[in-house]
């Protein structure tokens, strides 16, 4: 059985990662409507891994007994200064999902709630990776700066991504 506390938080962060596949689907068009079908391909891939996110949590609601409510998605934004800016806030936006993780397991742990805590290592591992995939394209997109044919290259790269697979062209791009 969950406490209150901790089902009103979890409930929370389903709806963060919700928003979290709005934004990267938001990402996708951006990157579709600017001729990038690379980037918007990993965007949509990642989409559906926040997707997945939100199911992992919801499920463990269910599991526990408690009681997942769904409330409505803020509006994502819709348009990036350039093709890196779209990316930047994509990293922005891992970091500070990485510290509502935190913050959970802090809450988890105020609660004694083992069993909580422990789901969301799952999500703590899941962060670091996040994080570090997004700072790799980034810096990638750092060094090619204006340049189209650089940006066309990273542009093929991303597209390898597997659908719904996180771990592919970011991890790839990550250990060049
Ligand atoms: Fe579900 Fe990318 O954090």
């Amino acid at each position: 059985m969950l406490k209150e506390p901790v089902e009103d938080a979890l409930n929370e962060q389903i709806n963060a990662e919700l928003y979290s596949e709005y934004v990267y689907l938001s990402m996708a068009a951006y990157y579709e409507d600017e001729g990038l079908p690379g980037f918007a391909s990993w965007m949509r891939a990642q989409a559906e891994e926040e997707h997945a996110h939100a199911m992992r949590i919801y499920d463990y609601v269910n599991e526990r007994d408690g009681r997942v409510t769904l409330a409505g998605l803020d509006d994502p934004p819709t348009e990036w200064a350039d093709p890196s800016d779209a990316f930047r806030t994509a990293y922005e936006h891992e970091v500070a999902i990485s510290e509502r993780i935190d913050d959970l397991v802090a809450l988890a742990r105020a609660e004694n709630d083992n069993a909580t805590e422990n789901m969301l290592q799952w999500f703590v591992a899941e962060q670091v990776e996040e994080e570090a995939t997004a700072q790799a394209i980034l810096d990638k997109l750092k060094h090619v700066g204006d340049d189209g044919p650089g940006l066309l290259m990273i542009d093929q790269e991303l597209g390898e991504r597997g659908g719904g697979d996180g771990d592919l062209a970011g991890e790839e791009l990550a250990e060049e």
